[in-house]
């Protein structure tokens, strides 16, 4: 048996065929319910790369068949002696040592880039509910790496969604936010909100939970803020974005964003959320999630379910999801190696 390791061709298309096919096949076995792959939004970091993210694609075959891959995700801004990394292993092809040998090769990436730690995600139970199979668990405990931060996946199914909910909730929100209006962008955050996006992305991680990762908050500035919506728009992601205003001094103090993969008219995932710490207090979240709902859905017609992550310990953020009708689907955490 021959096991190899190489770096990803971007332009051998059979080769990308073969880890899309490895990605979903893989899916359908670990994470059933989500939605197909999106090939636009998989290859992204090929032709449209995040600013501050340097990744390295590579391919392991078995015996000459392409078996499983790994991306390592180099953080080139901030967090620059971490790694985030995806490695997936085909599952007609596991417990052979494929997943040991790419990370192997990941970990070799990461010390040549003079980086310290790994961060990968992995299918897990929901808090209380044990059994089941979650390989990446085994796995990830089999390379030494530590559970840091436990997230649970909610999922809304708005078709079973009462739709006068978000509009009471909307409403109900804006009794509690005098002095705050609402506003919608699509695509791209107005110029006059673009420096108080950046300011609120950069605390994002400040105010979250972050259980035992070792992840500074990220350096958000304007122009990084156009440079991520460049590459969101080359990958052809639609964003549905609501904002709290605060009106005495034109600020935005709010922010939340829904995204839907150019494969999808029926599915979202539930992105940033976040309120200024001055302005806490005054049901802004809900009402950027609630009256986001109602914009997406606007434009969305075939809109059906939607999926969020949130830290277990984020006892505010899931209040909120929990009150427009998210309710906890799988489990999932983040584990952290340590060189
Ligand atoms: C996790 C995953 C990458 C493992 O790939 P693999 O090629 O089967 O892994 P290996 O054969 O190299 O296994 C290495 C060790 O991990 C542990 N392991 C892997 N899968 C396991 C399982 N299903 N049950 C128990 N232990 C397991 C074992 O200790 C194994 O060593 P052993 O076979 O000598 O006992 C694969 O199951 C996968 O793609 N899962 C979905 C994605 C994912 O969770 N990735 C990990 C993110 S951190």
């Amino acid at each position: 048996m021959s096991l190899t390791v190489t770096p990803l061709d971007s332009a051998d298309t059979p080769m990308l065929d073969a880890v899309h096919r490895i990605a979903s096949a893989a899916q359908a076995v670990d994470e059933p319910d989500l939605p197909p792959i999106c090939r636009r939004r998989f290859e992204g970091p090929l032709g449209h790369p995040m600013p501050g993210i340097d990744t390295r694609w590579v391919v392991a075959r078995l015996d000459g068949v392409p078996a499983g891959w790994l991306r390592l995700y180099l953080h080139t801004i901030d967090n620059t002696e971490n790694a985030s990394v995806e490695l997936v292993v085909d599952p007609a092809y596991r417990r052979r040592g494929v997943g040991r040998a790419l990370h192997a090769h990941g970990v070799r990436l990461l010390r040549e880039h003079g980086g310290k730690r790994l961060v990968g995600s992995a299918a897990a139970p929901l808090p209380g509910e044990e059994g089941g199979a979650f390989p990446g668990a085994a796995f990830a405990a089999a390379t030494g790496a530590k559970p840091a931060l436990a997230d649970v996946r909610r999922r809304l199914d708005v078709a079973a969604l009462d739709r006068s909910r978000p509009v009471a909730l909307l409403a109900d929100a804006q009794v509690g936010a005098p002095g705050y209006r609402a506003a919608h962008w699509r695509d791209h955050v107005p110029g006059e909100y673009a420096a108080d996006a950046a300011r609120l992305e950069s605390r994002l991680l400040l105010d979250a939970p972050m259980g035992e990762l070792e992840w500074e908050p990220e350096k958000m500035d304007v122009e990084r803020i156009r440079g991520v919506e460049r590459a969101l728009d080359g990958r052809g992601v639609r964003r549905y974005n609501t904002g709290a205003v605060h009106e005495a001094s034109g600020r935005l103090v709010g922010w939340t964003q829904l995204t839907l993969d150019a494969s999808s008219t029926e599915h979202a995932w539930q992105q940033i959320t976040i309120v200024d710490p001055g302005h806490r207090g005054h049901r802004l979240g809900l009402l950027c999630k609630a009256g986001n709902l109602g914009y997406a859905l606007g434009h969305e017609p075939a809109l059906r379910l939607v999926d969020t992550w949130n830290a277990t310990a984020n006892a505010h953020m899931i209040a909120i999801n929990e009150q427009l009708g998210f309710r906890p689907v799988a489990g999932s955490v983040d584990w952290q190696l340590t060189l």
